[in-house]
């Protein structure tokens, strides 16, 4: 008697199911180091995002490189978002050109649907945030609400993209990006944080 195999969708995992679970515990960590700082719940006072800034100005030109797929990524950028956000608190061009870049983000486009994950995951929690500040009478910051009411479209076309993308990258490299990409920005956000901060540059 023949033994009927299973199709590789019922035992594949899900490689959503595998970047959320891979990634848990650095979601976990890095929201409550953000809560804690109190950063998220007044008016932004700029020093969070100048650091966003400096990753995203090294992070961004090594990504589209990366995945050489301009209509994926261009509406994905978001440095000009945080541009426009530090303008508006003040800072001039000159100021911006000397902020700090984050060097090894460059090097998370080796594998970047996975870092890809994380950033764009960042616009679902900013939605937590923009309501929270709307509450409160604050406008948000438009780092934290780049795509407005197109926020869970969004979502949707990166899922079905990543999920598309484990042939051309491997699923252990993806969660691996996505694990590194969350441990860097966290590195990288501790000066504002108020945590020690003894690994990125
Ligand atoms: C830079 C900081 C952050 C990064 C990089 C980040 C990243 C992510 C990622 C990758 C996801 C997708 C999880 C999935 O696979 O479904 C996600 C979802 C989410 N995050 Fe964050 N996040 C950040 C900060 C925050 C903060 C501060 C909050 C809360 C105030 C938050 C709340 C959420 C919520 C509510 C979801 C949606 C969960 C769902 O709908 O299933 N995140 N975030």
């Amino acid at each position: 008697m023949s033994i009927p195999l299973a199709s590789p969708t019922s035992t594949t995992p899900d490689i959503m199911d595998e970047l959320r679970r891979a990634t848990a515990s650095s979601h976990a960590g890095l929201e409550r180091a953000l809560e804690s700082s109190g950063l998220l719940s007044g008016p932004p006072g700029g020093a969070l995002l100048e650091r966003f800034y400096g990753f995203h100005a090294a992070w961004e030109p090594a990504m589209a490189a990366g995945l050489g797929d301009d209509a994926l990524f261009e509406p994905r950028r978001r440095l000009a978002l945080l541009e426009a956000d530090l303008h508006d608190l003040g800072r001039t061009p000159a100021e911006l050109a000397r902020l700090p870049r984050c060097i090894a983000a460059a090097g998370l486009a080796a594998a970047p649907h996975g870092s890809l994950y994380v950033l764009e995951g960042a616009t679902l929690g900013g939605q937590v945030i923009r309501r929270r500040l709307h509450a409160r009478g604050t406008p948000c910051p438009r780092y934290f609400n780049p795509y407005g009411a197109a926020t869970g479209a969004m979502w949707s076309a990166l899922k079905a993209r990543l999920r598309g993308a484990t042939t051309m990258e491997g699923r252990a490299a993806m969660t691996a990006a996505a694990v590194a990409t969350f441990e860097l920005l966290h590195d990288w956000l501790r000066p504002v944080l108020g945590e020690a901060h003894d690994r990125a540059a």
